[in-house]
């Protein structure tokens, strides 16, 4: 019997990985052996879901196929943009892929015509499609095409389908860099959850749906939001730091802050600040950035804690014109690449996933009739 209740799983090695080091000493945040740093300055997020997925980098020639094959797949049967044409206009953006996975799952389900792989491919190219036919079909009346064959890459595509224009070189590195750098994180809470539900033998689409419901709250994927509405709430550093103060007197906490591994800063986070900073040089602000780093130097003078991924994340994408409302989104089109590879790799040395919990209830007693109960 265990004598000991680890709060939060804090600390507890729940399995084995051979997908990325997270907070490991003396290491760096890797994929599969790849420094982040090296993957997000040279690596193109397609790249690196291949790497995840099937194991080592694509040579040149695989990747033109593997991005070909995604192209293929970003289409929605009819079936499915009905149900996100049914959804309504006010539906949380992350519960609307959460509900195009579930939906796929019944449409396209697992099965011998339908391998793991092909599924986790199906879901990386289709995920920017459903959020933004959704989208435009709420706030524009049209129905879009999604395919957008010209459009290659995954963060191309998605600002593609968002804009309605081809965006800029610089708009599309930031943006695959960001997915690279949010794609895989060992056994954060969703991926956790993810092969918590495989781990029962259920099916690709029930994991991975879960994993977008424990990615949505505000602990985990959802910071990101929040960090960019604290952001919008002030037009100076000053007023920034005046109320960032107040916020950490009543112990609030800062979105965007803080991380259970990563107690001596998170390493994506510096790199995801130097493309933020790049994109607000670009269109000459002289508030937000500085905002941002008043708050960065005030939250670890005060607290100790550094920004982790998401702080800056939110800068970049609101440079990138991506609306605050589809930031968590972006980060479950990422991290389908990470789910999906737990996945496989828990499906492929599977045990029940059964902790035991310390029982703190009371003590056995007897069952009261209906008139002894007050
Ligand atoms: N702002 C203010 N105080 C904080 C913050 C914060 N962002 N994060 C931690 N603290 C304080 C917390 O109040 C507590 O103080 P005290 O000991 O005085 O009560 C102490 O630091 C320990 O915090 P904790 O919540 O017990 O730490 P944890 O390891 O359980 O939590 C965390 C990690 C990420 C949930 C937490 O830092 C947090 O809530 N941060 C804000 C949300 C956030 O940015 N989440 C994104 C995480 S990274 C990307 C991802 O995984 O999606």
């Amino acid at each position: 019997m265990p004598q000991k209740n680890a709060s939060g799983l804090e600390g507890i090695m729940a399995g084995e990985t051979a997908l990325s080091t997270v907070g490991k000493e003396g290491l760096d945040l890797t994929y599969r052996g790849y420094s982040i740093r090296d993957l997000a300055a040279a690596a193109s997020f397609e790249e690196v879901i291949y790497l995840l997925l099937y194991g080592s980098l694509p040579a040149r020639a695989e990747l033109d196929r593997y991005r070909s094959l995604l192209i293929t797949l970003r289409d929605l049967p009819p079936p499915l943009r009905v149900i996100l044409e049914q959804l309504p206009p006010t539906a949380n953006p992350v519960d609307v892929l959460r509900t195009g996975c579930s939906a796929l799952g019944t449409l396209e389900p697992e099965g011998q015509d339908r391998d793991a792989h092909a599924i986790a491919n199906r879901l990386c190219a289709s995920f920017p499609s459903m959020l933004l036919y959704w989208f435009h079909f709420h706030r524009n009346g049209r129905r879009i095409e999604t395919r957008a064959e010209a459009h290659p890459t995954v963060a191309d595509h998605f600002l593609y389908l968002l804009r309605g224009e081809p965006p800029s070189a610089l708009h599309a590195r930031t943006l695959d860099a960001a997915l690279i750098l949010h794609a895989e994180h060992e056994f954060n809470a969703s991926t956790f959850a993810c092969r918590v539900i495989i781990s029962t033998l259920s099916d690709f689409y029930s994991a991975v749906t879960g994993g977008i419901g424990a990615l949505r709250g505000p602990l985990h994927g959802g910071a990101d939001e929040g960090a960019m509405k604290l952001l919008e709430r002030f037009s100076s550093p000053d007023e920034a730091e005046a109320g960032v103060r107040k916020m950490l007197e009543k112990k609030e906490k800062v979105m965007g802050f803080g991380h259970r591994v990563y107690k001596d800063g998170d390493p994506r986070a510096p790199i995801i600040k130097g493309l933020a900073g790049q994109l607000a040089e670009e269109a000459g602000d002289r508030t937000l950035f500085p905002i941002a780093e008043r708050i960065e130097s005030l939250v670890f003078s005060e607290k100790g804690l550094y920004p982790n991924i998401d702080f800056y994340s939110a800068v970049a994408y609101h440079f990138l014109g991506i609306p605050t409302f589809l930031f968590t989104p972006l980060f479950v089109i990422s991290r389908t690449s990470g789910w999906a590879a737990h996945i496989l790799e828990q499906r492929a040395h599977n045990r029940l996933i059964r902790p035991l919990a310390v029982y703190t209830g009371p003590a056995p007693r007897p069952f009261p009739s209906m008139e002894e109960r007050s």
